[in-house]
């Protein structure tokens, strides 16, 4: 895309740019994880938490934490760690801080976030110093984002600088041309009409560059139809394990790591030639979260 400030997101199929006007985009190979020591459930910002304030059981969230990061490891890609800050209970889901991207120059840069709680506030700080320490240039978003969960909402096309922002929910719509605007990238907007299902993480799970999967019910007819028009296969999830956060899967490249018992998604996935490696993130769920909420991609 050009450098011009009245680029727009897109929003419906007749913006839609074809993938030969969308810059590649190196994948990065590397997760950052928080390990869990304050995690735990004290108030309910997401239905999932309803009902699990004060539920957590500490001992088993450390060792699922420790397993979902061994298999990530196992599937070919280090994780580095950020050191938890006192009390941040949240800080475990290092997904929703902040988003990673890279500038024309492919420098690697970092958005800071805006959490939509005032209690995960304190969060971003500690992972602006850790990105700026690793040599990213920090990028803030305008006056008019009040809220921006990063990579909850905002998940890179596999290989693409294309980017898919969910909104409506925990991120504002304001932040789609913001996005455009700041990284110069096209942003493909898909408004969240469910509660429960509250990040674009929780019913989008991208796959490859030809394949998503996706919750359907999140989602308006405008968004389906941008989803199905990008991408070839589209595996649709039940409501079973949609609630079983099968959506909130990460693939590394063939691996699909997934939060066990999401059968039929599995066998989907194992159709498209995709490896299913199930994990237990039972506790993590208690506060609406699992798999992909618990990384960050980085350079
Ligand atoms: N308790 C956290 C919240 O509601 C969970 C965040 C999960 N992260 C995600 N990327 N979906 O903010």
């Amino acid at each position: 895309m050009t450098n011009n400030t009245q680029l727009q997101a897109i929003a419906s199929l007749s913006d839609a740019v074809a993938f030969s006007q969308v810059a590649p985009r190196a994948v990065p190979r590397r997760i950052l994880m928080c390990p869990p020591t304050y995690f735990d459930v004290k108030d309910a910002k997401n239905e999932f938490m309803s009902g699990n304030i004060g539920a957590v059981d500490t001992g088993k969230a450390q060792a699922q934490w420790s397993e979902l990061k061994s298999t990530f490891e196992k599937c070919g890609f280090p994780v580095e760690l950020i050191e938890p800050g006192v009390d941040l209970e949240d800080m475990v889901f290092t997904a929703n801080q902040v988003l990673p991207a890279l500038d024309v120059d492919a420098h690697p840069v970092v958005v800071l976030g805006r959490m939509a709680y005032q209690s995960r506030t304190r969060e971003v700080p500690h992972f602006e110093k850790w990105f700026a320490e690793q040599g990213y240039k920090v990028l803030h978003l305008p006056e008019v984002c009040k809220r921006f969960e990063g990579g909850g909402d905002g998940v890179w096309h596999p290989g693409r600088k294309l980017l898919w922002l969910g909104f409506g929910t925990r991120t504002g719509e304001p932040c789609c041309d913001a996005l455009v605007n700041l990284l110069q990238v096209p942003v493909v907007k898909l408004r969240l009409v469910s509660a429960k299902f509250y990040h674009l993480d929780t019913c989008f799970a991208v796959l490859n560059a030809d394949s998503v999967m996706i919750y359907p019910p999140a989602f308006d007819e405008t968004g389906l139809s941008l989803i199905r028009n990008y991408f070839q296969n589209v595996v649709e999830v039940s409501e079973a394990d949609a609630n079983n956060f099968a959506c909130n899967a990460l693939a590394l490249d063939d691996y699909v790591v997934i939060q066990k018992g999401s059968h039929a998604t599995c066998s989907d996935l194992q159709r498209l030639g995709f490896k299913p490696v199930e994990v237990d993130t039972s506790e993590f769920m208690k506060s609406g979260g699992s798999v992909f909420c618990m990384k960050q991609m980085v350079y």
